[in-house]
């Protein structure tokens, strides 16, 4: 297939794409944290997020001093912050719906607060560990098992200090030891594997590499439980056919798009990888017996708002607010030279119209669309809301 072949070169400025999508500095926004919901509410202690670019909100900023330039913040921090969106990403809205704090990134050294949890993403991160091909094309070297890695490190420290009796001052500015067993554990990845690797192989070499992500997947949630990790809340891909940074490469003709006019078979790829996602979920539900695992199922989210967007008050559901107007549009993540002067990219005027704003990552209206729909549990297996989500009797 046309497409299929002719992904190889689109693939190298792709995981740039991701790479590069980062923003600035977390400072740590102070709001009255109080976690007394209504009693059914866990009352998560602390929250550890793990992802790439989807909730990256400045690990690769503080890694390697990469930061999208404006318009990226715009609409709400109003200035880059590291997240590739014009605002929050759906990470900051779990932390609102749970009365928290901005998670702190784990790698800024510019005054973090890890009190109520750390954010281990990593734009263009992947499941798969980093090979040297991998890391030529510009993937991320902090691949899943190296942010838990990060984790399990971060985590030992703490508890020797308290274990040794040298705690003093960490209680405003750590989490507990006791909190590890009772935060929730958020994961959102798998974006990267599927849109570099995955999508230039021919059909029947994609479903079994898909099979080899979802077993390093599976090895990585397994060791999260090793190190204490008990409540896990796991985002599927979206999809991936209608995001606006592939057709541009792939101009789809009439019957290779959907109804909706997405590319078919990118989006037959994400639901592949989506329902392996799940019966591997379900396998571990059984395999580990204490823990608690929820299928956020973005994917459903993400194409509903697709297909309806107009009705929500969303134009041109496939096209994207921040770009460049000549060449090749996108690029929202990186300042370019014209005549000589370097320039900021341009943006629509009102990003709140559009679903996609950089053509890979989604505006903060429309992820803020798709936190409503998935946060309260609707969509998920099972149908718990996020406040809820350590509750096992809901099977
Ligand atoms: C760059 O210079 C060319 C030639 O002078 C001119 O036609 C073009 O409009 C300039 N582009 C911008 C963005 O100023
Ligand atoms: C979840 O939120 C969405 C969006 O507000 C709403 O349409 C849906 O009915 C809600 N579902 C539940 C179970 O609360």
């Amino acid at each position: 297939m046309r497409s299929l072949c002719s992904a190889k070169t689109s693939v190298a400025a792709a995981a740039l794409v991701l790479l590069s999508v980062a923003v600035n500095k977390q400072i740590f926004y102070s709001r009255p944290s109080s976690s007394h919901g209504d009693d059914d509410d866990c009352a998560f202690p602390a929250v550890f997020n793990f992802g790439d670019s989807n909730s990256d909100t400045g690990g690769v900023y503080a890694a390697f001093h990469k930061l999208p330039p404006p318009p990226n913040g715009r609409t709400f921090f109003h200035r880059p912050t590291g997240r590739s969106s014009d605002g929050r990403l759906i990470i900051d809205f779990i932390a609102e719906r749970l009365k928290m704090p901005y998670f702190s990134t784990y790698l800024d050294s510019f005054m973090p607060n890890f009190r109520r949890g750390a954010n281990f993403a990593q734009g263009g991160a992947t499941i798969l560990p980093l090979d040297g091909e991998m890391f030529r094309l510009g993937f991320s070297p902090f691949s899943l098992n190296l942010q838990i890695l990060q984790f399990e490190g971060f985590k030992s420290r703490i508890i020797e200090l308290y274990q040794t009796g040298n705690s003093q001052g960490m209680e405003g500015h750590f989490p507990s030891p006791e909190d590890f067993p009772k935060a929730l554990y958020t994961i959102d990845i798998g974006q990267n594997d599927l849109f570099v690797t995955i999508l230039p192989m021919t059909d029947g070499k994609a479903k079994a590499s898909i099979s080899n992500v979802i077993n390093h997947f599976s090895s990585n949630i397994e060791e999260l439980y090793k190190l204490g990790a008990r409540t896990f809340w796991i985002h599927n891909t979206g999809p991936l056919g209608c995001m606006p940074y592939n057709f541009i490469d792939y101009p789809p003709n009439p019957e290779a798009i959907d109804a909706v006019g997405c590319i078919r078979s990118f989006n037959e790829l994400a639901q592949a990888f989506n329902s392996q996602l799940k019966d591997r979920i379900i396998l571990l539900r059984s395999q580990l017996r204490d823990a608690v695992l929820t299928y956020v199922d973005l994917y459903t989210a993400q194409y509903t708002l697709i297909k309806t967007a107009s009705a929500h008050g969303f134009v041109d559901p496939l096209g994207f607010c921040c770009k460049y107007h000549d060449g090749d549009p996108r690029g929202c993540w990186e300042k370019r030279h014209v005549n000589g002067t370097e320039i900021n990219p341009p943006s629509c005027s009102d990003p709140s119209k559009y679903i996609s704003w950089d053509s890979v990552h989604n505006t903060e209206a429309a992820i803020k669309w798709i936190s409503d729909h998935i946060l309260n549990g609707s969509l998920n297996d099972p149908q718990v809301p996020i406040s809820q989500a350590c509750r096992k009797n809901i099977h």
